[in-house]
């Protein structure tokens, strides 16, 4: 069960061309330019597939809103996709296709997938930070981006009504491993052979209904320089900010959520926490502040600093 990664996720839309334009901003690479399918890879070479919200290929939609239907988690080796397809098949209907990735529903009927992991590791260019004792970078001014290329997709987040069944069915049944935990509440799940701190976060957000579904995809960029300006073209490029910027004491990372037109939030994320046995998970009460350290409710739009850059005007003229 030595689940690796988020292999690619898959949403189904109402408009391809404005789901082409988010994720090509974003920083993805537009690998396959369909009619009626997109398909963009970050540099680790996980996927976001686009299909039309009607298209016969996606499963069946599991919330009115637009969003991610299906999650495929990769594993190391073609024993490990076997050993989770005979544990499911224990107790629901398991589906194979024909480059052998296999498909079902959780417990709460959220479509799941897993193949062997297509995706590759990739190496973030070492770090050119100057601190005091310690020169990174010497007669060299510091590098600027002017937008984002995502390295790797690391986690997915949904809201659930129910963590207690899920819980059970992704660590008792598939092998991951709880990170940390708003107990009752939250769980930040990683698979059985991955590194990051969560690949999978469910979180009942309490009430009835209409928070439940998918809430967020997330990518790890290389550095908090290239967060900042993955995040200021988004925001030059119209794109609204669904929070951030901001760090999360949970996990560690510098955080940028955008909303996204295919279905909820698409976040850059640098310098989380990279885990493995020795780590010992926490048990955090759900506040805001176990949410955010700090952040920004709206992004940068509305600074005043920002429309001058925008403008090409100074504060002074302002
Ligand atoms: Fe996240």
């Amino acid at each position: 069960m030595k689940i690796t990664t988020v292999d690619s996720v898959t949403y189904g839309v109402a408009d391809l061309a404005l789901a082409k334009r988010f994720w090509t901003d974003f920083g993805l690479a537009l690998e396959d330019d369909g009619e009626r399918h997109l398909l963009f890879s970050a540099l680790d070479a996980s996927t976001v597939e686009v299909r039309l919200a009607d298209d016969p290929a996606l499963p069946p939609a599991f919330e009115a809103r637009p969003g991610v239907r299906e999650t495929t988690f990769g594993v190391e080796t073609q024993d490990d996709l076997d050993a989770i397809a005979a544990e499911l098949a224990r107790d629901r209907d398991v589906g194979i296709d024909g480059d052998g990735t296999l498909h079902c529903l959780d417990p709460l009927g959220i479509p799941i997938a897993f193949r062997v992991s297509r995706c590759r590791t990739v190496t973030a260019p070492d770090p050119e930070f100057n601190m005091p004792g310690r020169i990174g970078r010497l007669n060299a001014r510091g590098e600027r981006y002017d937008s984002a290329r995502p390295m790797e997709m690391t986690h997915v987040v949904y809201m659930i009504p129910d963590t207690g069944v899920e819980v059970d069915f992704y660590v008792g049944r598939l092998g991951f491993r709880i990170s940390d935990a708003y107990p009752g509440r939250g769980y930040f799940l990683r698979g059985g052979a991955s590194n990051n701190h969560h690949n999978l976060f469910l979180l009942n957000p309490g009430g009835t209904g209409d928070r439940f579904g998918f809430h967020h995809l997330a990518f790890e960029v290389a550095n908090i320089h290239e967060l900042f300006g993955g995040g200021l073209n988004m925001t030059r490029k119209g794109w609204k900010t669904m929070l951030g910027p901001g760090r999360h004491p949970i996990s560690s990372c510098y955080f940028w959520y955008f909303l996204n037109p295919c279905g909820g939030g698409a976040e850059y994320d640098f310098d989380s926490d990279v885990v493995d046995d020795d780590w010992v998970a926490g048990e955090f009460e759900q506040t805001p502040e176990t949410f955010a350290e700090w952040c920004l409710a709206a992004g940068m739009e509305e600074s005043l600093l920002y429309k001058g850059v925008q403008t090409g005007e100074t504060i002074e003229d302002g």
